[in-house]
Order: structure tokens, then C-alpha cells, then sequence
């Protein structure tokens, strides 16, 4: 080995083991640049093999070029290491305890409305409905004429309904309306379905009226069963078994009275037993009764409307107002109060994000 290669090999160990033992990346940056940068040793060797002269320069050359390889890849595999390294300690640093129990919740809550719909959801979800949806801007014919509403009912007039421009004018069947309930989810599930039908439809309906218990936009759930056996008692059976299982009390005394809908025939709402005693309202036993939904079996004319043959099915379908539910369950006085958006009442009547009412774990918490 000649002097050249064996300075060469000198070197390389030099900075081999200034490069092993430098322990963050600026120092690396600090060694690269002062041996291969423009201006570093190892660049200026390069330029000095100019004053040399044939054999010598081409050894010299191949030494130099060997050694700027080994330099620089030794760079790469300290840097390599380096952020081996910084992952590990990361990994070792931020390892999850899965077994700490969740950090008390601070921000963030469940709206009322919410967790209303989430509790009905998960009641009648295990009674094997499943939810459907339909669109808040409807039609005439879905949200009256198919439900079998005459003309000359009061939620078709103008001060009670918000009417949308658009739809056909030639056609007061096709005006567009803001849906004054969620019954028009049963015609267009009905239309789009075969029998057997076990729906629920949460969402967002919508009246010209304003005041402590009435806002112009508010939230029902509509239920519908269509099949060939469906009768009286299924309806009442599963309003009874769902109506104790949102107030948690599980000998609820439940009241069918007789009302009239169109879209159904009979059709009955439903109360349930209270006391109003001592000022305050009180769920459960009592002498008083409050009405809580509307129900009914569904009128044959409305499942021939939908292309159903009445003579073979029939079914029962039913509607409740989810703010009622809430207000009633949570003991919230003002119905406008829901909307305002104001976070103490958020934190006060609000729900942990962290808790999904379910049959089985709790409807609420
Ligand atoms: N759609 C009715 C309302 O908004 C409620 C209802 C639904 C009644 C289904 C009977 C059956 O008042």
C-alpha cells in the first residue's frame, strides 16, 4: 500500500469513528459538510489531484473516490441507525396502558336530541326494526295525499305548512313542502319494499309554529310493520314493551286511547301513567296520564296508495316527537332552549360521547 491509500485509510478510520460516535443528526450534518461539502477536505483533495500526474494521479484518484464512498455511506447507516433509534424510544415513550380507565370527560357532550334518537334507536333496534331515511323537502302527494290527508285538513293550510317554490305548478300533487312529519318515510318505504316492512325513521320534520313546547323545525321517529299477520296487539305490545323500557320503568301503566289519524284505521294514542303531584311532573304511578305518540293500524287505503295489496297485508305504524320524549325523560322545561346553542345548557343536559345507548350496556350515563 503506498502512502497515499495508506492516508487515505487513515482517515477513513478517523471519521469512521468520529461518525459512529456522534449521537444527533446536526453533528453528521457537521462532519458531511466539513469533509464532502463544496468547500470540505475531502472535495479539495479531489481538486488538488490535478497537480498530479499520470500513474500516481490515477491511484490517487481511485483512493479518494473509494473513499468518499465509504464516508458517505457510513453517514447513511449512522443516520439510519439514528432514526432506528429515535423510533424505538418513541415507541418505548408513548406505549398505551389500555388498562387505565378513560380520562373524565371535559369537553364535547351528546345533545339531548341525540341521545334520544340513539336510546329509540337502540330499543326498537332490538325489536329487529331498522332505520330508514327519507328527505325533509318532500312532496305533496308523499307527505299528504298518499297518506290519505284531505284536502281540507288543517296541517295542509299555508299558516301551518312551510310551502317550497318549485315542483310542478300544474300539478299541486308535486309542490315541494318542508315535511310536517315523518310518515312520508312509510309511503316511500312502502313504494321501494316488499313486505315484510319493520322500519323506524328518525329525523327532522317541520311546522309553522313557535312557542314553549313547539318549534318550526323539531324531531319524530316514525315506526312502521307491514306483514301479513300484523294486528292490534303487536302494535300494543311493542309500544307498551318500548314505552317501559325509554322511562325505565318496568310496570309503566300504558293507555291506548281512540284518536283518528287518516293514515290510519283505527288509530289510538298512546299515554302513559304519571302524577303531577307536589307541582313537578313524575313519570310512572300515579292517577294522572300523559299522551306520548300517535299510533294506529295502517289504513288499507294508504298501503293500495303504495301498491300493496290490502286484502294479504296489513300493519300498524306509529310516531312520536323525539323533544317530547327528551323533555319529559330529562326533565328540560322550554322546547326552544334545545336550539339556542348556549354550552352551559349543553354541559348540563349533555351526554358523555364516550357512552352509545344500547340495550345491554345502559341507555344512558
Ligand atoms: N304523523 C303523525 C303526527 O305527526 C303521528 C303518527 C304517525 C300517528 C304514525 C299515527 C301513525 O302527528
Amino acid at each position: 500500500m503506498d502512502d497515499i491509500e495508506a492516508s487515505h485509510a487513515q482517515l477513513l478510520s478517523e471519521l469512521s469513528t468520529a461518525i459512529d460516535t456522534a449521537d444527533n443528526l446536526d453533528t453528521l450534518e457537521a462532519i458531511r459538510v466539513a469533509e464532502l461539502g463544496k468547500k470540505g477536505r475531502i472535495t479539495g483533495m479531489m481538486k488538488e489531484l490535478g497537480k498530479l500526474e499520470g500513474d500516481a494521479r490515477k491511484t490517487a484518484g481511485q483512493s479518494l473516490n473509494k473513499l468518499k464512498t465509504a464516508i458517505a455511506a457510513s453517514l447513511e447507516d449512522r443516520k439510519d441507525a439514528m432514526a432506528g433509534a429515535e423510533l424505538n424510544a418513541r415507541l418505548m415513550e408513548e406505549r398505551v396502558d389500555v388498562s387505565l380507565p378513560a380520562r373524565p370527560q371535559t369537553q364535547g357532550f351528546i345533545h339531548p336530541v341525540s341521545q334520544t334518537i340513539d336510546e329509540v334507536v337502540a330499543i326498537l333496534g332490538e325489536m329487529g326494526f331498522s332505520v330508514a331515511e327519507g328527505p325533509d323537502v318532500e312532496d305533496d302527494w308523499h307527505n299528504f295525499t298518499a297518506l290519505n290527508i284531505p284536502p281540507d285538513h288543517p296541517a295542509r293550510q299555508e299558516h301551518d305548512t312551510f310551502y317550497l317554490p318549485g315542483g310542478n305548478p300544474d300539478d299541486p300533487e308535486e309542490r315541494h313542502v318542508l315535511r310536517t312529519h315523518t310518515s312520508p318515510v312509510q309511503i316511500r318505504t312502502m313504494q321501494n319494499q316488499e313486505p315484510p316492512i319493520r322500519i323506524i325513521v328518525p329525523g327532522r320534520t317541520y311546522r309553522c309554529d313557535y312557542d314553549a313546547t313547539h318549534s318550526p323545525m323539531f324531531h319524530q321517529i316514525e315506526g312502521l310493520v307491514v306483514d301479513k299477520a300484523t294486528h292490534m296487539g303487536h302494535l300494543k305490545g311493542c309500544l307498551i314493551e318500548f314505552c317501559r323500557a325509554f322511562f325505565g320503568v318496568d310496570d309503566l301503566p300504558v293507555r291506548f286511547r281512540p284518536s283518528y289519524f287518516p293514515f290510519t284505521e283505527p288509530s289510538a294514542e298512546v299515554d302513559i301513567g304519571c302524577t303531577r303531584e307536589g307541582g313537578g311532573l313524575r313519570i310512572g304511578h300515579g292517577d294522572d296520564w300523559l299522551e306520548i305518540l300517535g299510533s294506529g293500524m295502517v289504513n288499507p287505503k294508504v298501503l293500495e296508495n303504495c301498491g300493496i295489496d290490502s286484502t294479504i297485508y296489513q300493519g300498524f305504524a306509529f310516531g312520536l316527537g323525539i323533544e317530547r320524549l327528551a323533555m319529559l325523560k330529562y326533565g328540560i322545561p322550554d322546547l326552544r332552549t334545545f336550539y339556542e346553542s348556549d354550552l352551559r345548557w349543553l354541559r348540563h343536559y349533555g351526554f358523555s360521547a364516550l357512552h352509545t345507548p344500547s340495550m345491554v350496556g345502559g341507555l344512558e350515563r
